[in-house]
C-alpha cells in the first residue's frame, strides 16, 4: 500500500504530479476556467472587492503564494491570514469579500470557526478542500476541491501541491469573472498550468543528489530558508517540513529582511537554503537574492541553491546547486516545494525518526 516505498509521505511526494493533474482536470472548459460545486453566482464573483484567505499550517503558506497570482491577475487586495488570528480580531467583512478557506482534512477548527465568522459577517466563503463532505466544505457558499486522494503521511505534500493548484485555478475564474484577463490570456494562464504535473514528474527522476545531501547535512543544529516573491512561501513551507519531520530548527525569511536582523544568524558552516526565481521572469529579484547569497556566503554560510534550469549565474555562489525546469514565474512554488519536501523527508530518515507520524502532531487538528 505504500507503492513500494517506507513510508506513505514518500509515496504521496512521488504521487504530485498526479495529484496536481486531477486537481486541474475538469475546470478549463470550451476556454473558460469552472469551479466545482459552485454555489456563487457570476454576478457574485463580479461584486467582490477584497479577499481573505483563511488557514493554517501549510494550508497557510499555500495562501501566501495564492496571494501574488490573485492579486496579479485581478487587480483585486488579497489578504492572507492564519485562521486562529482571523477569528479572534474584527476583520473588515461584507457582502463583497470573499473568504478563501483552505484546509485539506475540512476539519480544522480555526479554520472552520473562521469560516463561520465570515458567514456570520456575510461574506462569501469558498472552501479548498480536500475531504468531501467534511464540515468546512458543507459551511462554505462553494467548494473547489483538491483531488489527491487521502493524504496518510501527517505531513503535508500532496495536499499542498493541490492547494497551490486549485488557488491558481480560484484567481482565475475571478480575473475571468471580472474580466481583468482577456479569455485569451486566461487560457494562456491555464495552459502554463497545466504543463506543470509533468515537469514536476520530470523534477522528481532528479532527487538523489538531494538526498545524498540531505545526509550530508543531517547533523546540522540549524538550517535557514531564504526566498523572495512566491519563494518567500515557500521558504516558510521548507523550513516547516524541516521542523515537524527532522525536529530541527528551521526558519524561513523574506530575503530582503536579511540586513533587518536574520543575517547575524549566519555563521561558519550552517546550512542556508535559497529558492531562486526565474532570471528572465523576475530578473530584478534575482540579482537581488544573487547578491544576498553572495553576502552570506562570504560570512561562511553553506548555500544550496534551488533554482532553475540553465541559471548559470547562480553557480559561483551555490556550494550546492538544485536545478528544477522552469515555469511561469509565478507558478514555480509547484516545483520549488518538492525539493525541500524531499529533503526534510531524507533529514528526517538519517536522523532515525518515523516521517509519516511525527511526534506531537495530529493529521487534522480539530481542537484548538
Ligand atoms: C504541515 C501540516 C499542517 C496542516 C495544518 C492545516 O505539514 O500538515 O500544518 O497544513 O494543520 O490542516 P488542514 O489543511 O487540514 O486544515
Amino acid at each position: 500500500e505504500k507503492g513500494g516505498h517506507d513510508y506513505f509521505m514518500l509515496k504521496e511526494i512521488e504521487e504530485q504530479p498526479a495529484a496536481v493533474a486531477d486537481t486541474l482536470r475538469g475546470h478549463f472548459v470550451d476556454g473558460c476556467i469552472v469551479l466545482d460545486e459552485q454555489r456563487l453566482s457570476d454576478q457574485e464573483l463580479r461584486d467582490i472587492d477584497k479577499v481573505f484567505v483563511v488557514a493554517c499550517g501549510s494550508s497557510y503558506h499555500s495562501g501566501l503564494v495564492a496571494k501574488y497570482a490573485i492579486e496579479h491577475w485581478t487587480r483585486l487586495p488579497v489578504e492572507v491570514e492564519l485562521a486562529s488570528e482571523f477569528r479572534y480580531r474584527d476583520p473588515v467583512l461584507d457582502r463583497s469579500t470573499l473568504v478563501v478557506a483552505i484546509s485539506q482534512s475540512g476539519e480544522t477548527a480555526d479554520t472552520l470557526e473562521a469560516v463561520r465568522h465570515a458567514k456570520d459577517q456575510k461574506a462569501r466563503v469558498l472552501a479548498v478542500c480536500n475531504t468531501n463532505g467534511a464540515q468546512i466544505p458543507r459551511e462554505a457558499d462553494a467548494v473547489l476541491y483538491t483531488r489527491t486522494g487521502p493524504e496518510i503521511g501527517v505531513a503535508s505534500t500532496k495536499a499542498f501541491l493541490a492547494q497551490m493548484a486549485a488557488n491558481y485555478l480560484v484567481g482565475l475564474a475571478l480575473a475571468q469573472a471580472r474580466g481583468t484577463k482577456y479569455p485569451d490570456e486566461v487560457a494562456r494562464e491555464y495552459q502554463d498550468l497545466a504543463a506543470m504535473p509533468e515537469k514536476i514528474a520530470e523534477l522528481l527522476t532528479g532527487m538523489e543528489p538531494v538526498r545524498a545531501l540531505a545526509r550530508e547535512l543531517s547533523a546540522s543544529p540549524a538550517v535557514l530558508f531564504l526566498g523572495r516573491h512566491v519563494g518567500y512561501p515557500v521558504a516558510l513551507e521548507g523550513a516547516l517540513k524541516l521542523k515537524e519531520l527532522a525536529y530541527m530548527h528551521a526558519e524561513g525569511f523574506a530575503a530582503g529582511e536579511l540586513k533587518h536582523g536574520p543575517i547575524a544568524l549566519i555563521e561558519d558552516g550552517l546550512p542556508v537554503i535559497v529558492v531562486m526565481p526565474s532570471p528572465k521572469g523576475r530578473a530584478v529579484l534575482h540579482s537581488k537574492l544573487l547578491s544576498n547569497i553572495r553576502e552570506i556566503q562570504a560570512r561562511g554560510a553553506v548555500t544550496v541553491v534551488i533554482a532553475e534550469e540553465g541559471d548559470e549565474t547562480v553557480r559561483p555562489f551555490a556550494d550546492h546547486l538544485v536545478e528544477i525546469p522552469s515555469s511561469a514565474s509565478l507558478l514555480q512554488p509547484l516545483l520549488s516545494t518538492v525539493p525541500l519536501q524531499v529533503f526534510a523527508a531524507e533529514v528526517a530518515q538519517a536522523r532515525g525518526y518515523d516521517v509519516d507520524k511525527p511526534r506531537n502532531l495530529a493529521k487534522s487538528v480539530t481542537v484548538e
